[in-house]
């Protein structure tokens, strides 16, 4: 029986953004993940009673045909989480509300129009800004997630002013470089987050590092304890992986449409101990990376990121 605490499912890979700093793949044909195909999935994890948490994510999930009967067999059984950029959210206010336990995460990953057209390439920065009032005086619970990149970093302060501003909570987790060619001019080194980092914690910004705050992303794929694993992600051709930036062929775990989940637990065992056995190595201990940063960002950040990070086969074999 397959136990798993979180699952992110990646609905669509529609979407009416082109970010330059997205991990997605820009080049898409529009495939959805086809709902049905969702529903036999978690027929089959409720049989453990384990998942307590579902995200929404993609491409845009709002442009996802099948986003309200997905929310409606999701309703009152998980916590559920719709990841968007925010451009349609004043349509969805109403039909949100009828959900329970919904958080909304409002994409904002520039503070002004000039930062946000820097990284996600349109100018919707005043709209996704009064739709998220909107949401917010409708009562819905929602925050902002700040990725945060070379554009941003040095003034990141001003997400936090938008922050009090608008009375909507803040999330900001720096830009995982995922090797895209298109994230070049907006990454930041590793010396450059060390000190950003620092500066947060001198100026008390600081609320959580890790999955524990319950406005915080998923919990990593290593946090796995007692037998239960505490991520997934699935995108939208039904692959599976470890989590939302661990993905392409060495990370893949499975497919919904493999019938052999008993296989297929033994192969996700097997990738969370290989990661495991990374971030707990001598050499990671000692780069400290992952300590100042947090659950979350760790893995994902030192394999295609940090330069101090020796990089190492994390699935599908030994690890070197
Ligand atoms: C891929 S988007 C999909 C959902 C929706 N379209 C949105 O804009 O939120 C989900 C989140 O991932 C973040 N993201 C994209 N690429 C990233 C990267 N390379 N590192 C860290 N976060 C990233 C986005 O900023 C966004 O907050």
């Amino acid at each position: 029986m397959l136990r798993v605490n979180n699952i992110m499912f990646d609905v669509t890979d529609k979407c009416n953004f082109r970010c330059s700093h997205c991990y997605k793949e820009q080049n898409v044909c529009g495939t959805d993940l086809s709902f049905e195909r969702i529903e036999k999935f978690l027929d089959n994890i409720e049989k453990s009673k384990e998942c307590s948490s579902i995200v929404i994510s993609g491409g845009e999930p709002l442009l996802y045909p099948d986003l309200v009967k997905l929310l409606h067999r999701l309703n009152g059984k998980y916590t559920v989480r719709v990841n968007t950029n925010g451009i349609f959210l004043d349509e969805y206010i109403e039909m949100f509300q009828a959900i329970a336990n919904l958080r909304v995460q409002i994409s904002l990953d520039g503070y002004d129009d000039e930062t946000f057209y820097q990284i996600r390439n349109n100018h919707g920065f005043d709209k996704i800004v009064q739709n998220a009032l909107m949401a917010k005086q409708n009562g819905l619970n929602i925050y902002f997630r700040a990725t945060l990149t070379s554009k941003t970093i040095e003034n990141y302060e001003e997400f936090i002013k938008l922050s009090l501003r608008t009375g909507i909570p803040l999330v900001i987790r720096p830009l995982v470089n995922t090797d895209e060619i298109r994230q070049k001019k907006l990454k930041i080194e590793y010396t450059e987050l060390v000190d950003w980092y620092r500066d947060v914690e001198e100026k008390g910004y600081l609320a959580y590092t890790s999955g524990t705050s319950p406005l915080s992303e998923n919990s990593c794929p290593l946090l796995k304890e007692k037998g239960v694993i505490s991520l997934l992600t699935i995108d939208n051709f039904g692959n599976i992986y470890p989590c939302s930036l661990l993905r392409g062929d060495k990370f893949l775990l499975g497919n919904l449409k493999d019938e052999d989940l008993d296989l297929f637990e033994i192969r996700v065992e097997e990738a969370i101990s290989n990661l495991q056995k990374i971030v707990f190595s001598e050499s990671c201990q000692k780069c400290g990376f992952r300590k100042q940063l947090g659950d979350g960002t760790c893995a994902v950040s030192c394999y295609f990121g940090n330069k101090k990070c020796i990089k190492k086969k994390i699935y599908g074999g030994k690890i070197l």
